[in-house]
């Protein structure tokens, strides 16, 4: 029997999601009893050129053409961002439509909102491709691992960033000369903000975290910052410390509350996060029962998220074969503070410019020991210009130490500027 499926967008990811369901129709027919064939597909422009073809009839710039369409039982939505994609897959669920979606953005905003519309019309609503593109993450996390605490989410989540940090390390560039060739080659956006000051990874890290921890979690929760800050100068301190510079996004339940952050890392060359390079994305979770795992792949591009996407739309097929409603309670298991930042002590990099006179390394030196911080590694350059480069690496450190020696720091009259505060990562996961 074929099932008709509406489309919502068709670009990068939509025009993937036709290729593959056009590749393997035959295949999902036969394991799920039900032939999916896209017959409608909205877009803005139907005289665009795209990269699969349509018979012109085929393709509205009218939502209604699907929303109201009874014939139509499934709707994936890959048009972005809030509006109208909010709008029209509440209007999609009300008209008894199950849905499909990438828009890690609306999830992370108004995921709860939507969910409770798809549970109380006994619809599915899913969305694997939405965090880490090709890879399993979303499923995983609400049916494989359900019988585990979580503990810890720790990875990299966003592409983009990781593209452009892998550059720096690779080439020795700076970021902004990165930034302009990651734009070139369409990795990154013109107004690359969304990837670079982390926030995408922070919705990324809202939507897993919500589901691991089995509670409520907002965007502002996540204590975020962004790469804009890295530069040449840090990537080759890190070289020199053994380390690769990564946006980490971390979410960690210490058993009274979740704490959720996404930051510049400086990852040790031995920890497998390290060697997670260019656009790939990878992600720890560990779980009391299930011990370490960890999930590694494609994060984006058109056939790798398509690959997710079809995977929902099976899944919706087969439940609706077997006749079963909305297989999961959206409601949040535990009540727990959720928290910026993180609870454990970490160690800390910062580089600083300091006048090159005597004293000024005792008055620094003095500075860590009010603060009770241990100093692991001291570098400094050759000076310029009367300008010492200071390099310090913390041994652990409590998150409010490092920000009384900052104050301090900031005081004092020979140091110039704080170049940069980093975190580290242990050696392992
Ligand atoms: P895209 O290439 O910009 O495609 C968006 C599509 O939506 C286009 O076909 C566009 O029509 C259509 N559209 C936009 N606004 C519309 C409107 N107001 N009414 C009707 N149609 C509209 O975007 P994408 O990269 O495929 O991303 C789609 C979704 O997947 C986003 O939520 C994104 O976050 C998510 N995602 C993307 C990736 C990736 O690798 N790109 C990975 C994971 C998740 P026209 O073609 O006529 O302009
Ligand atoms: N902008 C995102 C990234 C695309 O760079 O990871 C996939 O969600």
């Amino acid at each position: 029997m074929d099932i008709k499926i509406g489309l919502l967008g068709c670009g990068t990811v939509g025009g993937g999601v036709v290729e593959l369901i056009r590749m393997r129709a035959d295949k999902i027919a036969a394991m799920t009893g039900l032939h999916p064939v896209i017959t409608d597909v909205l877009v803005r422009d139907p005289d665009k050129k795209r990269n699969v073809t349509f018979e012109h009839e085929l393709l509205t710039t009218n939502a209604n053409d699907i929303i109201q369409n009874d014939e139509i039982k499934v709707v994936i939505e890959t048009i972005g961002g809030i509006e109208p994609a909010k709008t029209m897959i509440l209007a999609a669920l009300r008209a008894g439509k199950h849905v499909i979606t990438a828009n890690k953005d609306l999830i992370a905003l108004h995921g709860p909102e939507i969910m409770e519309v798809a549970e109380q019309e006994k619809l599915d609503f899913l969305y694997e491709a939405a965090v880490g593109g090709a890879i399993p993450l979303i499923r995983p996390l609400k049916e494989s691992l359900t019988a585990n605490e979580i503990s810890d989410l720790k990875g990299i989540i966003n592409g983009t960033t990781n593209y452009i940090l892998t550059k720096m390390t690779e080439s020795g560039a700076n970021y902004e000369e990165v930034l302009r060739e990651a734009q070139e080659l369409g990795y990154a956006e013109s107004n690359p903000s969304s990837d670079v000051d982390g926030l995408d990874a922070a919705r990324k890290l809202t939507i897993l975290a919500s589901i691991a921890f089995g509670t409520k979690v907002s965007l502002d929760d996540v204590k975020v910052d962004g790469i804009r800050s890295i530069t040449a100068a840090d990537v080759a301190y890190a070289h020199e410390l053994g380390a690769v510079i990564k946006l980490l996004a971390v979410g960690k339940d210490d058993g009274h509350a979740l704490y959720l952050q996404v930051r510049p890392t400086m990852v040790p060359k031995a920890h497998p996060l390290a060697h997670v390079n260019d656009a790939f994305n990878a992600l720890f979770v560990h779980g009391d029962a299930a011990g370490d795992l960890m999930f590694f792949g494609r994060g984006a591009g058109s056939l790798p998220t398509a690959s997710a996407m079809v995977g929902d739309v099976i899944e919706t097929l087969r439940n609706m074969s077997m006749a079963i409603p909305s297989r999961f309670r959206t409601g949040p298991v535990t009540t727990k503070a959720v928290k910026k930042g993180s609870p454990e002590p970490l160690r800390y990099y910062l580089r600083m410019h300091a006048k090159d006179r005597p004293g000024v390394f005792a008055h620094i030196a003095t500075i860590f020991s009010n603060a009770e911080i241990s100093m692991e590694t001291v570098l400094q350059k050759r000076a310029h210009d009367n300008q010492a480069e200071i390099v310090i690496v913390t041994h652990e450190t409590p998150s409010g130490s490092i920000e009384s020696a900052i104050l301090q720091l900031n005081d004092l009259n020979d140091l110039l500027e704080i170049k940069n505060v980093i975190p580290m990562e242990k050696g392992d996961a």
